[in-house]
């Protein structure tokens, strides 16, 4: 089960939303973070950087969070779709659109995910510095 981030209205107004520690989020592991009833967003340790999508699976809406995370691709637990959370992109049917992808920043030990959909930034930004 991954770890959840459940945000009150406030923590959610901003654009950059507050999503926990690195400290004890392991590599290879997703957190969820909560913003509101419509948009849950996995965040994505891979080796040490972070990034994060939608967490619904475009297919048929499975919950992406409950998939397998391996070299920076995560499995639709529902029917085995493919996404690489890098960029969003599918990697493997049935799924046939790309996930939405949020950019990542770390401040000191603390992680922040934009409630925003863009470009996810590269490993090095996305780090922000903090090593795991
Ligand atoms: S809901 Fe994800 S593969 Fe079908």
């Amino acid at each position: 089960m991954a770890d959840t981030v459940n945000l009150d209205a406030s923590a959610a107004a901003g654009e950059w939303l507050p999503a926990g520690s690195v400290e004890g989020f392991e590599c290879g592991t997703v957190r969820v973070v909560v913003a509101s009833e419509d948009l849950r967003i996995a965040l994505c340790n891979v080796d040490g950087a972070f990034y994060a999508v939608e967490d619904v699976c475009t297919h048929d809406g499975g919950p992406l969070d409950q998939g397998e995370l391996e070299d920076g691709e995560i499995e639709c637990p529902r029917h085995g779709a493919r996404f690489d959370v890098r960029t969003g992109a599918v990697i493997q049917m049935p799924a046939a659109m790309p996930l939405a992808t949020f950019p990542v920043k770390v401040e000191g030990n603390e992680l922040f995910v934009s409630s925003r959909p863009g470009a996810p930034l590269s490993p090095e930004r996305a780090r922000g510095g903090a090593l795991l």
